[in-house]
Protein backbone atom coordinates (compact mmCIF):
# COMPACT_ATOMS: atom_id res chain seq x y z
CA UNK A 1 0.00 0.00 0.00
CA UNK A 2 1.77 3.53 -0.88
CA UNK A 3 0.37 6.19 1.22
CA UNK A 4 1.78 9.61 1.96
CA UNK A 5 1.78 11.36 5.25
CA UNK A 6 1.93 15.28 5.47
CA UNK A 7 3.64 17.11 8.41
CA UNK A 8 6.78 14.97 9.92
CA UNK A 9 6.07 16.25 13.96
CA UNK A 10 5.12 13.70 16.53
CA UNK A 11 2.12 12.24 14.89
CA UNK A 12 3.18 11.96 11.48
CA UNK A 13 6.57 11.15 11.95
CA UNK A 14 5.78 8.42 14.28
CA UNK A 15 2.43 7.51 12.02
CA UNK A 16 4.68 7.27 9.01
CA UNK A 17 7.41 4.98 10.50
CA UNK A 18 4.64 2.34 12.00
CA UNK A 19 2.67 2.32 8.70
CA UNK A 20 6.13 1.63 6.74
CA UNK A 21 7.26 -0.61 9.56
CA UNK A 22 4.24 -3.26 8.49
CA UNK A 23 5.53 -2.80 5.25
CA UNK A 24 3.53 0.12 3.65
CA UNK A 25 5.66 2.31 1.15
CA UNK A 26 5.69 5.71 3.15
CA UNK A 27 6.49 9.16 1.93
CA UNK A 28 6.40 11.77 4.69
CA UNK A 29 6.18 15.12 3.64
CA UNK A 30 7.56 18.62 5.31
CA UNK A 31 7.68 22.29 4.00
CA UNK A 32 10.47 22.41 7.04
CA UNK A 33 13.82 21.52 4.59
CA UNK A 34 16.00 20.86 7.35
CA UNK A 35 14.03 18.90 9.26
CA UNK A 36 13.77 16.50 5.97
CA UNK A 37 17.17 16.87 5.37
CA UNK A 38 17.90 15.70 9.30
CA UNK A 39 15.73 12.82 9.14
CA UNK A 40 17.11 11.58 5.51
CA UNK A 41 20.51 11.81 7.41
CA UNK A 42 18.73 9.66 10.41
CA UNK A 43 18.72 12.72 12.71
CA UNK A 44 15.58 12.81 14.54
CA UNK A 45 14.14 16.27 15.43
CA UNK A 46 12.17 14.62 18.20
CA UNK A 47 13.21 12.39 21.36
CA UNK A 48 11.26 9.27 21.01
CA UNK A 49 12.40 5.92 22.52
CA UNK A 50 13.05 3.53 19.78
CA UNK A 51 12.18 5.56 16.84
CA UNK A 52 15.54 6.36 15.55
CA UNK A 53 16.08 2.91 14.98
CA UNK A 54 12.32 2.32 13.17
CA UNK A 55 12.93 5.26 10.63
CA UNK A 56 16.77 3.93 9.82
CA UNK A 57 15.35 0.63 9.24
CA UNK A 58 12.61 1.40 7.10
CA UNK A 59 14.63 4.19 4.79
CA UNK A 60 17.68 1.49 4.30
CA UNK A 61 14.68 -1.04 3.36
CA UNK A 62 13.46 2.03 0.62
CA UNK A 63 10.10 1.80 2.26
CA UNK A 64 10.17 5.29 4.38
CA UNK A 65 10.94 8.25 2.33
CA UNK A 66 10.81 11.55 2.90
CA UNK A 67 10.41 15.38 0.79
CA UNK A 68 9.69 18.69 0.95
CA UNK A 69 8.05 17.95 -2.42
CA UNK A 70 4.15 17.40 -1.87
CA UNK A 71 2.47 17.21 -5.37
CA UNK A 72 5.24 14.69 -6.19
CA UNK A 73 4.29 12.56 -2.64
CA UNK A 74 0.96 12.59 -3.74
CA UNK A 75 1.77 11.13 -7.28
CA UNK A 76 0.86 7.45 -6.60
CA UNK A 77 -0.96 7.25 -3.21
CA UNK A 78 -4.39 5.14 -1.84
CA UNK A 79 -4.19 7.10 1.14
CA UNK A 80 -3.10 10.67 2.26
CA UNK A 81 -2.73 12.04 5.99
CA UNK A 82 -2.56 15.27 7.12
CA UNK A 83 -0.84 15.44 10.58
CA UNK A 84 0.16 19.24 10.29
CA UNK A 85 -0.10 21.42 13.67
CA UNK A 86 -3.18 23.10 14.72
CA UNK A 87 -1.37 26.06 17.11
CA UNK A 88 -4.26 27.55 19.41
CA UNK A 89 -5.14 31.18 17.99
CA UNK A 90 -4.66 33.83 19.91
CA UNK A 91 -7.90 33.68 21.74
CA UNK A 92 -7.52 29.56 22.01
CA UNK A 93 -9.51 28.04 19.13
CA UNK A 94 -7.19 25.72 16.80
CA UNK A 95 -5.69 27.76 13.68
CA UNK A 96 -6.62 25.48 10.50
CA UNK A 97 -4.63 27.09 8.35
CA UNK A 98 -2.44 24.50 7.48
CA UNK A 99 -4.84 22.07 7.57
CA UNK A 100 -6.98 23.93 4.79
CA UNK A 101 -3.53 24.16 2.70
CA UNK A 102 -2.69 20.77 2.73
CA UNK A 103 -6.39 20.29 1.80
CA UNK A 104 -5.94 22.73 -0.97
CA UNK A 105 -2.71 20.93 -2.31
CA UNK A 106 -4.52 17.59 -2.62
CA UNK A 107 -7.01 18.76 -4.77
CA UNK A 108 -4.41 20.53 -6.76
CA UNK A 109 -2.40 17.29 -7.15
CA UNK A 110 -4.61 13.82 -6.99
CA UNK A 111 -5.51 12.22 -10.76
CA UNK A 112 -7.66 9.07 -9.21
CA UNK A 113 -9.85 7.97 -6.36
CA UNK A 114 -7.92 9.26 -2.86
CA UNK A 115 -8.54 9.72 0.97
CA UNK A 116 -7.28 12.76 2.49
CA UNK A 117 -7.78 11.72 6.00
CA UNK A 118 -7.03 14.06 9.19
CA UNK A 119 -5.24 12.71 11.95
CA UNK A 120 -4.18 16.19 13.60
CA UNK A 121 -6.67 17.51 16.08
CA UNK A 122 -9.43 19.40 14.36
CA UNK A 123 -12.88 21.30 15.57
CA UNK A 124 -15.69 19.22 14.47
CA UNK A 125 -16.88 20.32 11.42
CA UNK A 126 -13.62 20.76 9.92
CA UNK A 127 -13.69 17.65 7.24
CA UNK A 128 -16.57 19.50 5.92
CA UNK A 129 -14.34 22.72 5.36
CA UNK A 130 -11.54 20.59 3.63
CA UNK A 131 -14.08 18.79 1.26
CA UNK A 132 -15.08 22.31 0.11
CA UNK A 133 -11.68 23.53 -0.22
CA UNK A 134 -11.09 20.47 -2.40
CA UNK A 135 -13.42 20.46 -4.25
CA UNK A 136 -13.19 24.23 -4.79
CA UNK A 137 -9.40 22.88 -6.24
CA UNK A 138 -10.83 20.22 -8.42
CA UNK A 139 -13.62 22.79 -9.91
CA UNK A 140 -10.58 25.24 -11.05
CA UNK A 141 -9.05 22.50 -12.76
CA UNK A 142 -12.22 21.49 -14.64
CA UNK A 143 -11.62 18.01 -12.86
CA UNK A 144 -13.93 15.49 -11.83
CA UNK A 145 -11.08 13.32 -9.15
CA UNK A 146 -13.28 11.00 -6.64
CA UNK A 147 -12.02 11.69 -3.61
CA UNK A 148 -13.03 10.67 0.30
CA UNK A 149 -12.37 12.79 3.41
CA UNK A 150 -12.32 11.00 6.86
CA UNK A 151 -10.95 11.48 10.24
CA UNK A 152 -8.81 9.17 12.17
CA UNK A 153 -7.71 10.93 15.36
CA UNK A 154 -4.33 9.48 17.16
CA UNK A 155 -4.32 9.06 20.66
CA UNK A 156 -0.33 8.08 21.13
CA UNK A 157 1.30 9.64 24.31
CA UNK A 158 4.89 10.98 23.94
CA UNK A 159 7.61 8.40 25.47
CA UNK A 160 5.17 5.68 24.67
CA UNK A 161 4.44 6.26 20.90
CA UNK A 162 5.79 3.87 19.16
CA UNK A 163 4.00 1.15 21.24
CA UNK A 164 1.04 2.86 21.86
CA UNK A 165 0.95 3.02 17.30
CA UNK A 166 1.43 -0.43 17.05
CA UNK A 167 -0.62 -1.91 19.43
CA UNK A 168 -2.99 0.77 20.52
CA UNK A 169 -5.97 0.03 22.86
CA UNK A 170 -8.74 1.05 19.60
CA UNK A 171 -8.41 3.01 16.21
CA UNK A 172 -11.34 5.75 15.47
CA UNK A 173 -12.02 6.55 12.57
CA UNK A 174 -15.03 8.76 11.02
CA UNK A 175 -15.80 8.06 7.57
CA UNK A 176 -18.71 8.92 5.20
CA UNK A 177 -18.40 6.03 2.07
CA UNK A 178 -18.11 2.34 2.04
CA UNK A 179 -14.91 2.58 -0.08
CA UNK A 180 -13.12 4.90 2.90
CA UNK A 181 -14.25 2.41 5.54
CA UNK A 182 -12.68 -0.72 3.26
CA UNK A 183 -8.99 1.27 2.35
CA UNK A 184 -9.15 2.22 6.20
CA UNK A 185 -10.01 -1.45 7.55
CA UNK A 186 -6.78 -2.76 5.33
CA UNK A 187 -5.14 -0.28 6.11
CA UNK A 188 -5.09 -0.75 10.40
CA UNK A 189 -5.71 -4.55 9.89
CA UNK A 190 -2.37 -5.42 10.49
CA UNK A 191 -2.28 -3.71 14.28
CA UNK A 192 -5.36 -5.38 15.38
CA UNK A 193 -4.94 -8.51 14.15
CA UNK A 194 -6.10 -10.48 17.33
CA UNK A 195 -8.67 -7.74 18.37
CA UNK A 196 -9.64 -5.88 15.29
CA UNK A 197 -10.75 -3.01 17.09
CA UNK A 198 -11.43 -0.06 15.00
CA UNK A 199 -14.06 1.77 15.95
CA UNK A 200 -15.94 3.41 12.53
CA UNK A 201 -18.58 6.28 13.06
CA UNK A 202 -19.39 9.44 11.03
CA UNK A 203 -17.02 12.33 11.31
CA UNK A 204 -18.19 15.10 13.49
CA UNK A 205 -17.92 12.26 16.43
CA UNK A 206 -14.62 11.21 15.39
CA UNK A 207 -13.44 15.08 15.39
CA UNK A 208 -15.26 14.95 18.89
CA UNK A 209 -13.93 11.71 20.07
CA UNK A 210 -10.57 13.24 20.06
CA UNK A 211 -11.28 15.72 22.11
CA UNK A 212 -13.46 14.64 24.50
CA UNK A 213 -10.76 11.56 25.44
CA UNK A 214 -7.87 14.26 26.15
CA UNK A 215 -10.51 16.30 28.20
CA UNK A 216 -11.31 13.66 30.11
CA UNK A 217 -8.08 12.36 30.87
CA UNK A 218 -7.05 15.73 32.03
CA UNK A 219 -10.32 16.43 33.95
CA UNK A 220 -9.09 13.06 35.75
CA UNK A 221 -5.50 14.79 36.17
CA UNK A 222 -7.65 18.07 37.96
CA UNK A 223 -9.69 16.45 39.95
CA UNK A 224 -7.42 14.24 41.76
CA UNK A 225 -5.36 17.55 42.37
CA UNK A 226 -8.61 19.16 43.54
CA UNK A 227 -8.97 15.89 45.86
CA UNK A 228 -5.20 16.17 46.87
CA UNK A 229 -5.09 19.86 47.99
CA UNK A 230 -8.51 19.11 49.63
CA UNK A 231 -6.78 16.21 51.46
CA UNK A 232 -3.28 17.95 53.05
CA UNK A 233 -5.83 20.12 54.83
CA UNK A 234 -8.53 17.74 56.35
CA UNK A 235 -5.03 15.61 57.16
CA UNK A 236 -5.75 12.76 54.25
CA UNK A 237 -3.15 11.09 52.36
CA UNK A 238 -4.04 10.90 47.85
CA UNK A 239 -2.51 8.02 48.03
CA UNK A 240 -4.42 5.83 49.96
CA UNK A 241 -7.07 7.72 48.42
CA UNK A 242 -6.10 7.12 44.62
CA UNK A 243 -5.93 3.66 45.37
CA UNK A 244 -8.75 3.64 47.40
CA UNK A 245 -11.03 4.94 44.54
CA UNK A 246 -8.95 3.11 41.88
CA UNK A 247 -10.00 -0.14 42.75
CA UNK A 248 -13.34 0.27 41.85
CA UNK A 249 -13.36 -1.17 38.24
CA UNK A 250 -16.33 1.86 37.04
CA UNK A 251 -12.93 4.49 38.11
CA UNK A 252 -10.10 2.52 37.41
CA UNK A 253 -6.24 2.86 38.60
CA UNK A 254 -4.90 4.69 35.41
CA UNK A 255 -4.56 8.21 35.14
CA UNK A 256 -5.36 9.10 38.62
CA UNK A 257 -1.64 10.33 40.02
CA UNK A 258 -1.85 13.92 41.85
CA UNK A 259 1.35 15.80 40.73
CA UNK A 260 2.15 19.49 39.97
CA UNK A 261 -0.29 19.89 37.21
CA UNK A 262 -0.56 18.71 33.24
CA UNK A 263 1.57 20.20 30.50
CA UNK A 264 2.63 19.01 26.51
CA UNK A 265 1.11 19.63 23.42
CA UNK A 266 -1.82 18.25 23.76
CA UNK A 267 -4.35 18.29 27.18
CA UNK A 268 -3.38 22.01 27.50
CA UNK A 269 -3.77 22.96 23.51
CA UNK A 270 -7.61 20.58 23.42
CA UNK A 271 -8.96 21.53 26.84
CA UNK A 272 -8.61 25.38 25.75
CA UNK A 273 -10.29 24.58 22.23
CA UNK A 274 -13.21 22.65 23.59
CA UNK A 275 -13.81 25.79 25.85
CA UNK A 276 -14.27 27.39 22.89
CA UNK A 277 -16.20 25.42 20.52
CA UNK A 278 -19.00 25.57 23.68
CA UNK A 279 -18.18 29.64 23.71
CA UNK A 280 -18.26 29.27 19.43
CA UNK A 281 -21.97 27.24 19.79
CA UNK A 282 -23.48 28.74 22.78
CA UNK A 283 -22.51 26.82 24.99
CA UNK A 284 -20.75 27.02 28.32
CA UNK A 285 -18.69 23.93 28.84
CA UNK A 286 -18.18 24.59 32.67
CA UNK A 287 -16.23 21.67 33.94
CA UNK A 288 -13.44 21.64 31.38
CA UNK A 289 -13.46 25.15 32.20
CA UNK A 290 -12.57 24.14 35.66
CA UNK A 291 -10.40 21.89 34.35
CA UNK A 292 -8.31 24.52 33.08
CA UNK A 293 -8.36 26.92 35.92
CA UNK A 294 -7.39 24.06 38.42
CA UNK A 295 -4.52 22.90 36.40
CA UNK A 296 -3.24 26.50 36.00
CA UNK A 297 -3.18 26.98 39.88
CA UNK A 298 -1.79 23.31 40.10
CA UNK A 299 1.42 24.24 37.85
CA UNK A 300 2.55 26.54 41.00
CA UNK A 301 2.13 24.29 43.54
CA UNK A 302 5.63 22.85 44.06
CA UNK A 303 6.99 26.82 44.52
CA UNK A 304 3.91 27.24 47.02
CA UNK A 305 4.85 24.40 49.27
CA UNK A 306 8.58 25.56 49.07
CA UNK A 307 7.27 29.03 50.24
CA UNK A 308 5.01 27.43 53.41
CA UNK A 309 8.22 25.21 53.66
CA UNK A 310 11.26 27.69 54.21
CA UNK A 311 9.77 31.29 53.74
CA UNK A 312 11.54 33.84 51.76
CA UNK A 313 13.96 32.70 48.86
CA UNK A 314 15.68 35.33 47.92
CA UNK A 315 19.45 34.70 47.86
CA UNK A 316 18.79 31.06 48.72
CA UNK A 317 19.76 28.40 45.52
CA UNK A 318 16.86 25.88 44.20
CA UNK A 319 18.03 23.07 42.61
CA UNK A 320 14.55 21.28 40.37
CA UNK A 321 15.02 18.17 39.44
CA UNK A 322 12.86 17.55 36.28
CA UNK A 323 12.26 19.88 33.40
CA UNK A 324 10.32 18.03 30.36
CA UNK A 325 6.55 17.77 31.22
CA UNK A 326 6.69 14.22 31.25
CA UNK A 327 9.23 11.80 32.06
CA UNK A 328 11.25 9.86 28.28
CA UNK A 329 10.44 13.15 26.53
CA UNK A 330 12.35 16.32 25.91
CA UNK A 331 9.17 18.03 25.25
CA UNK A 332 8.53 20.95 27.57
CA UNK A 333 5.92 22.35 26.00
CA UNK A 334 3.40 24.16 29.61
CA UNK A 335 5.68 22.21 31.30
CA UNK A 336 5.19 23.27 35.24
CA UNK A 337 8.83 23.18 35.51
CA UNK A 338 8.52 26.73 33.53
CA UNK A 339 6.24 28.25 36.11
CA UNK A 340 8.42 27.46 39.23
CA UNK A 341 11.74 28.69 37.45
CA UNK A 342 10.04 32.05 36.84
CA UNK A 343 8.26 31.92 40.35
CA UNK A 344 11.71 31.15 41.91
CA UNK A 345 14.00 33.66 39.56
CA UNK A 346 11.04 36.37 40.04
CA UNK A 347 11.53 36.03 44.08
CA UNK A 348 15.70 36.49 43.15
CA UNK A 349 16.54 32.73 43.72
CA UNK A 350 19.41 30.78 41.85
CA UNK A 351 18.07 27.94 40.22
CA UNK A 352 20.22 24.98 39.72
CA UNK A 353 18.45 22.41 37.19
CA UNK A 354 18.94 18.99 35.78
CA UNK A 355 16.79 16.67 33.66
CA UNK A 356 18.37 13.50 31.86
CA UNK A 357 16.92 15.00 28.22
CA UNK A 358 15.66 18.21 28.22
CA UNK A 359 18.43 20.42 28.77
CA UNK A 360 18.91 21.67 25.43
CA UNK A 361 15.18 22.41 25.31
CA UNK A 362 15.33 24.40 28.08
CA UNK A 363 18.59 26.46 27.03
CA UNK A 364 16.24 27.17 24.12
CA UNK A 365 13.62 28.39 25.37
CA UNK A 366 14.99 30.24 28.71
CA UNK A 367 19.09 30.95 28.12
CA UNK A 368 21.50 30.93 30.77
CA UNK A 369 19.08 32.47 33.16
CA UNK A 370 19.86 28.94 34.91
CA UNK A 371 22.40 26.85 36.16
CA UNK A 372 22.64 23.56 33.99
CA UNK A 373 24.09 20.94 36.04
CA UNK A 374 25.64 17.49 35.00
CA UNK A 375 23.45 15.20 37.30
CA UNK A 376 20.91 15.05 40.13
CA UNK A 377 24.11 15.03 42.53
CA UNK A 378 25.76 17.87 40.64
CA UNK A 379 22.11 19.49 40.57
CA UNK A 380 21.96 19.42 44.38
CA UNK A 381 25.01 20.49 45.59
CA UNK A 382 25.15 23.73 47.46
CA UNK A 383 21.46 23.99 47.06
CA UNK A 384 18.76 24.95 49.84
CA UNK A 385 16.04 23.08 48.60
CA UNK A 386 15.71 20.53 46.31
CA UNK A 387 12.52 20.05 43.83
CA UNK A 388 11.53 17.27 41.85
CA UNK A 389 9.42 18.30 39.03
CA UNK A 390 9.31 15.01 36.63
CA UNK A 391 9.43 11.41 37.96
CA UNK A 392 12.21 10.12 35.71
CA UNK A 393 12.83 6.82 36.62
CA UNK A 394 16.63 7.79 37.37
CA UNK A 395 15.31 10.30 40.16
CA UNK A 396 12.96 7.33 42.00
CA UNK A 397 15.92 5.55 44.05
CA UNK A 398 19.22 8.63 44.40
CA UNK A 399 21.51 7.79 47.17
CA UNK A 400 20.24 10.21 49.44
CA UNK A 401 23.56 10.06 51.73
CA UNK A 402 25.23 11.92 49.29
CA UNK A 403 22.33 14.59 48.62
CA UNK A 404 22.71 15.36 52.10
CA UNK A 405 26.12 15.91 51.88
CA UNK A 406 26.31 17.89 49.41
CA UNK A 407 23.28 20.10 49.90
CA UNK A 408 23.52 23.44 51.95
CA UNK A 409 20.28 22.96 53.40
CA UNK A 410 17.73 20.28 53.48
CA UNK A 411 14.36 21.11 52.27
CA UNK A 412 12.93 18.73 49.90
CA UNK A 413 9.88 19.30 47.47
CA UNK A 414 7.94 16.05 45.93
CA UNK A 415 5.84 17.34 43.15
CA UNK A 416 5.31 14.03 42.06
CA UNK A 417 5.06 11.66 45.18
CA UNK A 418 8.21 9.40 44.38
CA UNK A 419 9.84 9.74 47.32
CA UNK A 420 9.67 8.01 50.74
CA UNK A 421 8.69 10.50 53.77
CA UNK A 422 9.78 8.63 56.37
CA UNK A 423 13.44 8.00 55.72
CA UNK A 424 13.65 11.32 54.41
CA UNK A 425 12.73 12.59 57.94
CA UNK A 426 15.00 10.38 59.14
CA UNK A 427 17.69 11.99 57.93
CA UNK A 428 17.21 15.23 58.64
CA UNK A 429 14.98 16.48 55.19
CA UNK A 430 12.17 18.69 55.72
CA UNK A 431 10.12 17.05 53.19
CA UNK A 432 6.86 17.83 51.75
CA UNK A 433 4.76 16.38 48.50
CA UNK A 434 1.35 16.65 46.81
CA UNK A 435 -2.25 15.77 48.49
CA UNK A 436 -0.38 15.43 52.13
CA UNK A 437 1.43 17.26 54.33
C1 LIG B 1 -1.81 12.81 25.88
C2 LIG B 1 -2.79 11.64 25.75
O1 LIG B 1 -2.49 10.68 26.76
C3 LIG B 1 -2.70 11.01 24.37
O2 LIG B 1 -3.68 9.98 24.23
C4 LIG B 1 -2.96 12.09 23.32
O3 LIG B 1 -2.83 11.58 22.03
C5 LIG B 1 -2.01 13.27 23.51
O4 LIG B 1 -2.08 13.76 24.84
P1 LIG B 1 0.83 13.10 26.24
O5 LIG B 1 0.58 14.58 26.22
O6 LIG B 1 1.96 12.56 25.44
O7 LIG B 1 -0.48 12.30 25.73
O8 LIG B 1 1.09 12.70 27.75
P2 LIG B 1 0.40 11.86 28.93
O9 LIG B 1 1.25 10.71 29.27
O10 LIG B 1 -1.01 11.58 28.65
O11 LIG B 1 0.53 12.92 30.12
C6 LIG B 1 -0.02 14.22 30.03
C7 LIG B 1 0.23 15.01 31.28
O12 LIG B 1 -0.58 14.56 32.35
C8 LIG B 1 1.66 15.01 31.80
O13 LIG B 1 2.01 16.33 32.17
C9 LIG B 1 1.60 14.10 33.00
O14 LIG B 1 2.59 14.41 33.97
C10 LIG B 1 0.21 14.39 33.53
N1 LIG B 1 -0.37 13.28 34.31
C11 LIG B 1 -0.67 12.10 33.70
C12 LIG B 1 -0.65 13.47 35.66
O15 LIG B 1 -0.39 14.55 36.23
N2 LIG B 1 -1.23 12.45 36.35
C13 LIG B 1 -1.56 11.27 35.78
O16 LIG B 1 -2.10 10.38 36.49
C14 LIG B 1 -1.25 11.08 34.41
Amino acid sequence: MNIAIIGTGYVGLVSGTCFAEMGATVTCVDVDADKINKLKAGEMPIYEPGLEELVKRNVSYGRLNFTTNLPEALGDVEVVFSAVGTPPDEDGSADLKYVLAVARQFGQSINKYTILVTKSTVPVGTAQKVKTVIQEELNKRGVDVPFDVASNPEFLKEGAAIKDFMSPDRVVVGIESKKAEEVMTKLYQPFLLQNFRVIFMDIPSAEMTKYAANAMLATRISFMNDIANLCERVGANIDYVRKGIGADVRIGQKFLYAGCGYGGSCFPKDVKALVHAGIDNGYHMEVIEAVERVNDRQKSIVYDKLIRLMGDVKGKTIAILGLAFKPDTDDMREAPALVVIDKLLKDGATVRVFDPIAMSECKCRIGEVVTYTENLYDCADGADALLLMTEWRQFRLPTWNVIQKVMTDKYIVDGRNIWNRAELEEMGFSYTRIGEK
